[in-house]
């Protein structure tokens, strides 16, 4: 059997409310199961079991997903432990073909190499005569070795083959090395070191396996920071560095700081500073929220006050407010990152502005005014980039409020902001969908699949599956192309949590414009994409036609015209 089959049968035989109440107190409640979450803190029962649809979801802290998910995450075991263990309880066979064993083995294997990896930079930069170079840069970065070891930082080597060679002679398949990241190969096959000479800084997940690297160079050169790419294990979309070791500071404080770089999150630990979190050198997810969210609510971004922080709070905004999150923005005196503000001024200083940090509005509203004139083209503009923001922002309590701020601070009337916010909320008219932001129109098209998956085969006819970009989004919308007679949504399972938590997230909340017929919201989605497909057409065959004309080629720059015509015609 594969080891989807075996996740089915157990899907099918045993009953989720069955499981959840050997470890949570559940009282029915209409249609569904109440109790109180055994993830977070909870106060008032949150944590919501769907008997129907098979599914559990906290609304507290946002984890959610079906009984094997419920497994992994109660008895903290990945999925395969999870689906074995189940199936050991209730009776189920499993004997999984070679192809999963593999696959499952080879996971496995991956979090093996990275351990022995991670065992050997640690050695390099405590027990060896070439790591004093990197001890001596620990010092002058102001790190002790106690922060250090808690974050297991250690060193590579000057040389092209110092862990190639050591992982050989522990009798590593270097193949394996190379798919784990650590490893480069050559053309004539064989493999050298992708880290040297560098600070080693290990990336955990949740469980405290290391499923990455980052590599700072020591002293100067290029490139400043090597990363593990995307690997089985390591998805950086997903993954906060130093979350798996300050996750409780964050949870006891009750607040959460963001910062950009492995450096700036050590600093402030040392500085005493320990609810931190860093994005390892990308724009933040929604997947990376979603784990913040499950810790705290309040929620500080720390950025420069310069162009390149401002454009990070601006695409942080919507992520954040979706979530339901009304983050805050620290900023910095100009020049200073967290490390060396923390550094020169102590955490005292840094304390102090955190107190002074501004609601995210405040900040977006402060910094644009200061970018766009006083007159009525520049309010407006100022209005126009402020709006993703606002159409994040749910609570409609909160949203009254900033809306009358903005109206007082800009000089426009609370009635024509509001009205301007109505013409673009796309619910509950699909008409309006093309005017949303791609990151809307991505999760309401999933939304929409997930509760009638039927139209899936229109869209893909159409190739609409390429708008979904960020990683759950796109596993998620590959499995429902699965979904027919034989299976349905609920048969769906994942390996990843966080796919769990949205498939029960959506599951449990009513599909878009839910008073339309769904006929009608496909056929708006479909004119969308096609629409937009011929605009980029269009565009293409401008820039053609320009090159054309610019080398002389007439004839081909005619012909590109009139297929240019003929396209505009059809729109
Ligand atoms: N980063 C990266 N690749 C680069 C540069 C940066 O992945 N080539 C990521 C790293 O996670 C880094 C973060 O972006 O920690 C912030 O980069 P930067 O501000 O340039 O560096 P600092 O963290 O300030 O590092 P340092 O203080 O050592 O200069
Ligand atoms: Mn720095």
């Amino acid at each position: 059997m594969s080891l989807r089959e075996v996740a089915r049968r157990i899907k099918e035989t045993v009953n989720i409310v069955d499981v959840i109440s050997e470890y949570v107190a559940l009282k029915r409640s209409g249609r569904n199961y109440l109790g109180l979450c055994p993830f977070h803190a909870d106060r008032k029962p949150s944590f919501v079991v769907n008997e129907e649809k098979q599914i559990f979801r906290c609304f507290g802290c946002g984890v959610g997903g079906d009984v094997i998910g419920f497994y992994m995450k109660f008895h903290n075991l990945d999925f395969v432990e999870a689906v074995r263990e189940l199936a050991r309880r209730f009776d189920i066979p499993f004997d999984l073909d070679e192809g999963d064993r593999v696959s499952a083995s080879r996971q496995k294997a991956l979090f093996e190499v990275n351990e022995k990896a991670q065992r050997f930079f640690v050695q390099m930069l405590w027990a060896s005569r070439a790591g004093e170079e990197a001890r001596a840069y620990l010092q002058k970065r102001g790190l002790s070795a106690e922060t250090a070891k808690i974050f297991g930082l250690g060193f590579a080597p000057n040389s092209y083959d110092s862990l190639a060679s050591h992982l050989k002679l522990a009798g590593i398949d270097l193949s394996l090395a190379e798919e784990a990241g650590l490893l480069v190969r050559r053309e004539d096959g064989s493999f050298y070191d992708r880290f040297r000479h560098r600070l080693i800084f290990p990336i955990y997940d949740l469980s405290g396996r290391v499923v990455g690297f980052g590599g700072r160079i020591l002293g100067s050169g290029e490139p400043k920071y090597l990363n593990t790419p995307e690997t089985a294990i390591y998805h950086k979309g997903a993954l906060l560095y130093g979350l798996f070791h300050t996750r409780d500071f964050i949870r006891s404080a009750g607040f959460g700081l963001v910062v950009e770089g492995y450096l700036d999150l050590l600093s402030l630990y040392e500085a005493g500073i320990k609810e931190v979190v860093a994005s390892l050198g990308t724009a933040l997810t929604a997947q990376h929220v979603r784990q913040m969210k499950g810790l705290s609510q309040e929620w500080y971004l720390v950025f420069d006050a310069d162009e390149a922080g401002l454009k990070a709070a601006m695409r942080a905004a919507p992520i954040f407010l979706n979530e339901g999150l009304f983050p805050r923005v620290i900023i910095l005196p100009q020049d200073e990152d967290p490390d060396s503000f923390v550094r020169q001024h102590g955490a005292r200083a840094f304390l102090d502005l955190k107190e002074k940090a501004l609601e995210i509005f405040d900040f977006l509203l402060e910094i644009l005014r200061t970018r766009h004139p006083p007159t009525p083209e520049g309010k407006l503009a100022v209005f126009r980039e402020l709006e993703p923001a606002l159409m994040a922002l749910k609570d409609p309590v909160l949203l009254d409020l900033e809306v009358k701020k903005i109206a007082e601070r800009l000089g426009i009337s609370e009635t024509a902001i509001k009205r301007s916010l109505a013409q673009r909320k796309p619910h509950p008219r699909p008409e309006a969908l093309h005017r949303s932001s791609p990151a809307y129109l991505e999760r309401v098209i999933l939304e929409f699949v997930v509760h009638y998956p039927r139209f899936i085969k229109d869209f893909e006819e159409i190739g609409l599956g390429e708008i979904f970009q960020e990683g759950v989004h796109r596993r998620l919308y590959e499995a429902l192309k699965t979904v027919g007679e034989q299976i349905s949504v609920e048969d769906l399972t994942f390996d990843d949590l966080e796919l769990q938590a949205l498939l029960s997230e959506i599951l449990l909340s009513p599909p878009p414009f839910e008073d339309v017929p769904p006929e009608r919201v496909a056929a708006e989605i479909k004119g969308w994409w096609l629409k937009k497909r011929y605009q980029q057409r269009l565009e293409e065959l401008l820039e053609a036609i320009r090159k054309a004309e610019a080398s002389g080629q007439m004839e081909e720059a005619l012909r590109l015209l009139r297929e240019y015509q003929e396209l505009r015609c059809q729109i």
